[in-house]
């Protein structure tokens, strides 16, 4: 069964053919960054406006890149929500028209329940596992950190959130207020990569703070979001260059995200980690997670963690019929997936 996914949450217009929600047929994704770097952000307009002119192409060249045509398709998915309104209505609307005029299934999909299925695509190249369930769900992007424990396929219980920043919004915001541009979480990344190159491993005196809330499975950045900025203005001594900033930022995130994640994990007894969103690119990250955690991690690999198409209809397969939508399917921008 071949499924074409389409995602237009944010910045990135992406359509992909997945057949049985493991085989990646094809993988098309259209990045806007540069249309929102000079704002150093995503502009919800532009993008709407952007998504608009790119996505009859970029689903053309999906269906292309597979040799499938409507006709093979078992049905059209699409990123329902949650997201930017202009954005998600563009994915809607056409997703909505080309799968009544070539009449095949429309599905509405979350997002974030998507980012975790990326974990159940086949990629070239490594062994196919599938997740064990339970799991216990990272979701670190743009706008979320949560942790999710999955019992089954449609059954999620959100166990940890942010109380205010996202990860991927704290990385987007250090990066910024060290002039590294726009997405941040790469330049970070790059930038942090540079100074354990130059000087081995962050200088003590360099150590930021990290939020443990102790007691809950939820994450704070914002005080570390603060701690960057009194470092860049001088304020705690003379400002130390930006990349030991990058990288002891970098350390206090992957820090904290990998000792609760692998914490909750043990004492949920769930059988796996599934990581997952934009977030989950990020090296160190993937690194600190497996060598701190007992159990298996799954981490899709980068172009499958941010944000694509193939998840999307990845998470259609394996919820075909909860998820099937008719016409009324309207973009949710504050939709959920997890009962909290
Ligand atoms: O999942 P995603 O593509 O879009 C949303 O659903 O939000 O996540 C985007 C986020 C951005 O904040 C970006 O800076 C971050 O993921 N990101 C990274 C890396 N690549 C993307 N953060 C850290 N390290 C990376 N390599
Ligand atoms: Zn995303």
């Amino acid at each position: 069964m071949k499924i074409l996914g389409i995602e237009t949450s944010c910045d990135e217009t992406a359509a992909a053919v997945v057949e049985d929600g493991r085989w990646l047929r094809s993988n098309v994704i259209a990045s806007q960054f540069h249309l929102h770097a000079q704002h150093g952000g995503v502009v919800p307009e532009v993008a709407a406006r952007h998504h608009l002119e790119v996505i009859l192409q970029v689903i053309d060249e999906a269906l292309l890149d597979a040799k499938t045509s409507w006709s093979e398709l078992a049905a059209a998915a699409v990123t329902a929500g949650p997201g930017l309104a202009g954005p998600l209505l563009v994915g809607v609307n056409t997703a909505k028209a080309l799968a009544y005029a070539h009449d095949v299934a429309l599905l509405g999909v979350n997002h974030l329940e998507a980012h975790l299925y990326a974990n159940w695509l086949e990629v070239d190249g490594r062994e196919y596992v599938i997740p064990e369930l339970p799991a216990l769900g990272l979701i670190v992007s743009g706008g979320h950190t949560d942790l999710i424990l999955m019992r089954g396929h449609g059954d999620y219980e959100r166990i940890g959130r942010t109380r205010d920043d996202a990860a991927g919004e704290a990385f987007d915001k250090a990066a910024r207020m060290l002039g590294l541009g726009f997405p941040g979480g790469p330049a970070i990344e790059r930038t942090a990569r540079d100074a354990s190159s130059a000087s081995g491993d962050v200088k003590p005196s360099l150590r930021l703070p990290r939020a443990w809330l102790k007691g809950t499975d939820d994450f704070s950045f914002s005080g570390l979001k603060t701690a960057v900025l009194h470092t860049v203005r001088g304020e705690t001594g003379p400002p130390p260059p930006s990349e030991e900033i990058a990288a002891a930022f970098q350390t206090s995130v992957v820090d904290v995200l990998t000792k609760k994640t692998v914490e909750a994990a043990v004492r949920e007894g769930v059988r796996s980690i599934l990581l997952s969103g934009g977030v989950a690119a990020n090296t160190p990250l993937r690194e600190t997670l497996v060598a701190r955690s007992p159990l298996p991690v799954h981490a899709p690999p980068p172009v499958l963690c941010t944000d694509n198409g193939a998840m999307i209809a990845a998470c259609a397969h394996y919820r075909f019929e909860a998820l099937a939508a008719g016409p009324d399917l309207d973009p949710q921008p504050g939709m959920k997936f997890a009962h909290v």
